[in-house]
């Protein structure tokens, strides 16, 4: 049986981000869990923005949260170089976001309006401005809006310096190990049991499962928390040069540019359940809004597609903090589509 002061399960951004901030703050013995590789889920097929402007439909508790979150990263990526070495490209060029139909323009005025009056850093562009600003973007587009504001990170690197963190931290990372149930003794959670039987006892458990959450039993019982799966697939087209300074919004889909060409175009949002497979459908949809975006990409290799599942709750709102009812267990999930932010 190993025991460890606190046990993570689940080895994606929120679990890793746990765990290091666990050990920051002295945690003893930190042990994360995860069914199958490390980072290879939801938070590796991310886009990586970091992106409450654009993403917010009100300024309310949930904006609040992620404009939050998102004004901590410049620290985060900073401390993250010093503590690993690796340079999680950060990257503050800004967001824009494009209106190409009437119901894009009334959108985009919406909200122009609506952050403008709670102070938010937004400027309304005119067409020929989004085009000074992104020559590449398509000459159908009648006005736009810049999110100075709104950045966006390499997902991937972010992942591997935390498991780079981890390695240096002495934070434990069991992969290829299925929780199935935690195991209870009145209102204490002793541990996580895995399918073959073993226990991992634990002072404290936290749930960083993503949309695997609700599987987990406590003892017989389901857990009585509903998270689940929605599918986000997406595509790469590799440029022979980067033509984009930053990411580009519209109202059906987005492209990310990366280091080295690549140029990310996201995402579809599909309730298929635990089915992580790229379809036709996904990925013509997507090069269809690229290519509206951006008419050139109609030329461009797709050079790579995948797609991850994102977690969400019944509110659509994440799941953080102590278990109501059982003092050492923790929650940390349903961060639906802003889990990297
Ligand atoms: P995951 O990364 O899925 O990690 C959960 C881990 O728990 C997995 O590794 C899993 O194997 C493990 N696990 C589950 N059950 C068990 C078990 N029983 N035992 C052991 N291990 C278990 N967010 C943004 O902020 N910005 C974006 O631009 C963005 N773009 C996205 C684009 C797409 C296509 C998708 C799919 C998501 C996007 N998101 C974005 C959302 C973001 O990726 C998620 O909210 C975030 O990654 C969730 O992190 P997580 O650690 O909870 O989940
Ligand atoms: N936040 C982008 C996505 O979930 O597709």
């Amino acid at each position: 049986m190993k025991i460890s002061d606190v046990l993570i399960i689940g080895a994606g951004v929120i679990g890793l981000s746990i765990a290091r901030e666990l050990r920051k703050r002295g945690a003893g013995r930190i042990t994360v869990l995860e069914k199958g590789k490390a980072a290879r889920e939801a938070s590796w097929a991310a886009a990586g923005m970091l992106a409450p402007q654009a993403e917010t439909d009100a300024i309310d508790d949930f904006y609040e949260l992620c404009s939050g979150s998102r004004d901590l990263y410049p620290e985060f990526a900073d401390q993250l170089l010093e503590e690993t070495g690796v340079n999680i490209e950060f990257d503050r060029s800004g967001t824009m976001y494009l209106a190409f139909t009437d119901e894009d323009v009334e959108e985009i005025e919406r909200r122009f309006t609506c952050q403008r009056c709670a102070g938010l850093s937004v400027e309304s562009l005119s067409a020929t401005e989004c085009r000074g600003l992104e020559p590449g973007i398509s000459k159908d587009v009648r006005d736009g809006l810049l999110f100075a504001n709104d950045w966006q990170v390499e997902n991937r690197k972010l992942l591997e310096a935390l498991i780079e963190f981890s390695r240096i931290g002495e934070i434990e990372i069991i992969e290829d190990t299925a929780v199935t149930d935690l195991a209870i003794d009145g209102y204490e959670i002793r541990g996580a049991r895995t399918g073959e039987g073993h226990l991992f006892a634990a002072g404290q458990v936290v749930l960083a499962t993503g949309a695997w959450t609700s599987l987990i039993k406590i003892g017989e019982l389901a857990l009585p928390v509903q998270v689940k799966p929605i599918r986000g697939q997406m595509i790469c087209y590799q440029q022979s040069e980067q033509r984009f300074q930053r990411v580009i919004y519209s109202p059906r889909g987005y492209i990310v540019p990366r280091a080295g060409g690549r140029l990310l175009a996201g995402a579809t949002v599909e309730d298929v359940g635990f089915d992580t497979s790229n379809t036709m459908r996904g990925v013509d949809a997507l090069m269809a809004n690229a290519v509206e975006i951006a008419p050139d990409l109609a030329d461009a290799d797709v050079s790579q597609q995948w797609a991850g599942l994102r977690p969400i709750a019944k509110d659509g709102l994440p799941l953080i903090g102590r278990f109501a009812n059982v003092g050492n267990l923790f929650l940390a999930t349903a961060h639906y589509r802003n889990g990297i932010l």
